[in-house]
């Protein structure tokens, strides 16, 4: 990851030490910029290009990050030793946003990945083949995991086994088709990912927590499909987890079919969409708050 640096800004705390003066605010204003440009709403693998074009018009830029809800940091500072050492607090403080963020989710590669991920719906022929798929699960492997029971799972369907899954799709919704006619839904990328959560006893990890555990790798999927420059979209629906469902991927009892992962190469007209579209990132106040 360090190499991915070479050529950026060094991050603030050894800008002054490692840098010329001059080189060092150039690059100081650039990362502001992109900064801006960013938080702005503008997001993607775009937003580095995005902010150059528009750098010129945006001048030295202010942050709206109050608190939500209007709560002042000085009036969290102010709060009363009492008001912290009570079991019941009656009042919110909410987040104290008046120091600044060392962390740069633009130059940060991971970061900037996890921001910019969004799903795929319409993906190319073209599948990272299975030892594509070995390195992707080696690396989402790290998931938060409660005693490291591994409660996750992935069946790898190719070929005809999409049809025999748009059968079991169709038997459990009671869909009868003519002689040649198939559920096309399954059809819809020549790879798909099931994953499966496989909770077991544990009298200090309860099952909800593996079923986390499970849907985390599916996040973490997603991420590093995305990192490694493939699409895919996460579909499940209300026929997910019905007996033909389940029969077709083996599942026990206690097992839980997450849905499927679409997968395959970001079309070439997607691409340039992606180049030139923005979507908006959720304003992150809404997801978080204090007691
Ligand atoms: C568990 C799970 C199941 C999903 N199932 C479906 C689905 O069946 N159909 C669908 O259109 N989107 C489904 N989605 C949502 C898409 O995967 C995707 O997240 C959504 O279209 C938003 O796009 P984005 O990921 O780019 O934000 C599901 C998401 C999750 C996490």
């Amino acid at each position: 990851m360090g190499s991915h640096k070479k050529d950026r800004c060094k991050k603030s705390k050894h800008k002054d030490r490692k840098r010329s003066k001059d080189s060092g605010k150039a690059c100081d204003v650039t990362k502001d910029r992109v900064r801006a440009h960013f938080l702005d709403g503008n997001t993607g693998p775009w937003a580095k290009s995005l902010a150059a074009q528009k750098a010129q018009n945006i001048q030295g830029a202010q942050f709206d990050v109050s608190p939500r809800d209007g709560a002042h940091p000085t009036e969290a500072a102010a709060a009363s030793a009492s008001d912290r050492t009570s079991a019941v607090t009656p009042t919110r403080r909410g987040p104290d946003y008046s120091a600044p963020s060392s962390i740069d989710i633009v130059a940060d590669p991971v970061l900037h990945a996890l921001s910019t991920r969004r799903s795929i719906s319409k993906v190319d022929p073209v599948t990272p083949n299975d030892s594509d798929l070995l390195e992707i699960i080696r690396s989402i492997s790290s998931v938060a995991d409660h005693k490291s029971l591994r409660p996750w799972r992935f069946l790898i369907i190719r070929g005809d086994d999409r049809h025999r899954l748009g059968d079991a799709l169709d038997e459990a919704a009671g869909v009868v088709r003519k002689p040649g006619e198939t559920n096309t839904k399954p059809l819809r990328a020549e790879l798909l990912l099931a994953l499966v959560s496989s909770p077991v006893e544990h009298d200090k990890v309860p099952e909800w927590e593996q079923h986390a555990t499970a849907a985390g790798a599916g996040h973490l999927l997603e991420l590093a499909l995305w990192q490694a420059g493939w699409g895919v979209m996460w579909r499940s629906g209300t026929l997910t987890n019905t007996e033909p469902v389940r029969r077709l991927h083996r599942l026990n009892d206690h097992e839980l079919l997450m849905g499927w992962f679409y997968i395959g190469a970001v079309p070439e007209r997607y691409r340039q969409r992606l180049t030139t579209s923005t979507r908006p990132l959720p304003k992150p106040e809404q997801f978080l708050d204090t007691l």
